[in-house]
């Protein structure tokens, strides 16, 4: 261990203790491998010293960041990757929709095994680019709302987020397939009250709470696995209660229903409603931060956050103050306000608490 001055810093070192700023704020975390532009920042706060651990990490390129390496929506459109993904997440959604119609409006026995090879193939495509799954998602932000694209999202999200979780391979597909499954009764709802542009009265809310119970009666019909059935009976229900359609508390939901609810509403904030546009990553991490502990599985919502933040390092984003800049630094205290290098300065958010991340561009 060594403190040393900050001018005497080097790329590749590893903090060894949390560093504050003079006004008492955590800048940067212990066991942070510095960068440049970590660096700039920290002689940019006045900070004087800092312990540095014995161990050198080399610097991974994607950690350092200008405004030229930054990814953005127009150039990530442009990449054989994403236009490879596309084509295969379309074609997924056409074979699936037709599946479930078959299943809901003509009694077909469901084809778990082929839904899910449906989505696996659409995740290998997504596997072979070095674009991570929100930024995909966020750069088909605009796609159409429909119960299909939410339904693979929400699968491709859970798939990963059981790696993450490090779930056994059985599990991986498990929570895959409870994804895949979890919205099947929105499909007994009417288009007039799903599609519906304006508020919803109470009636027809109600009618939109009735989908956990339709498509539980609808999986159970077919014998599906019960973590499957118990995912579409309680992804609404949250750990405090507050839920439906019973109003569950903590253990008594389902433990694959606690990681698609995650899952589930992370995607709906973030995807275009027909009320709504798509919601900032940031915003919804905001949310979950302020609230989400007690409504959410602590375990599993921690883990799904810090990955989710760590997959937009790197990204161009635009501030509530009209500013542009990239994503230089994450504040593992703080998820969602991460430092921003915009093209004079470096922006703490979790100091400049007026200024948000407005979108991801
Ligand atoms: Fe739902
Ligand atoms: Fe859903």
């Amino acid at each position: 261990m060594a403190t040393l001055f900050t001018s005497e810093l080097e790329e590749g070192m590893v903090t060894l203790t949390d560093t504050y700023s003079n006004s008492g704020k955590l800048i940067v975390p212990k066991d942070t491998v510095l960068t440049k532009s970590i660096i700039q920042m920290l002689s940019g706060n006045d900070v004087v010293f800092v312990d540095i651990s014995d161990i050198v990490e080399p610097i991974v390129e994607s950690q350092e960041n200008d405004l030229s390496s930054a990814l953005d929506t127009e150039k990530i459109k442009e990449k054989p990757q994403y236009k490879k993904f596309v084509h295969r997440y379309e074609k997924s959604i056409s074979e699936m929709g037709d599946h479930l119609n078959d299943i809901v409006y003509k009694n077909a026995p469901i084809d778990v095994d082929m839904m899910l090879q449906n989505t696996m193939t659409t995740m290998k495509a997504l596997n072979d680019s070095p674009l991570s799954i929100f930024t995909m998602l966020s750069t088909m932000k605009n796609y159409d709302d429909s119960t299909f694209n939410h339904s693979l999202n929400v699968a491709l999200i859970c798939n990963i987020f059981a790696d993450w979780l490090n779930l056994s391979e059985d599990d991986k597909k498990l929570i895959t397939a409870c994804g895949l499954f979890h919205d099947v009764g929105k499909l007994l709802i009417p288009d007039a009250i799903l599609k519906k542009p304006g508020r919803l009265t109470k009636d027809e809310f109600d009618i939109i709470k009735t989908h956990p119970v339709k498509g539980y009666q609808l999986l159970q019909k077919n014998k599906l696995d019960p973590h499957i059935q118990y995912a579409a009976l309680m992804h609404h229900e949250k750990c405090d209660g507050s839920g439906y359609p019973i109003g569950l508390k903590g253990n008594q939901i389902d433990w694959c229903a606690q990681i698609v609810t995650i899952a589930d509403i992370y995607e709906a904030m973030t995807a275009k409603r027909v009320y709504r546009g798509p919601i900032s990553p940031f915003k919804v991490i905001n949310m979950f931060e302020e609230d989400g502990l007690k409504k959410y599985n602590p375990k599993y919502l921690l883990t799904f956050l810090e990955h989710v933040v760590n997959s937009y390092m790197n990204c161009k984003v635009r501030l509530s103050n009209g500013e542009e800049g990239d994503i230089v630094f994450i504040n593992k205290v703080r998820l969602s306000k991460p430092m921003v290098k915009t093209k004079n300065n470096f922006i703490d958010l979790s100091k400049q608490t007026d200024i948000n991340i407005d979108s991801i561009l």
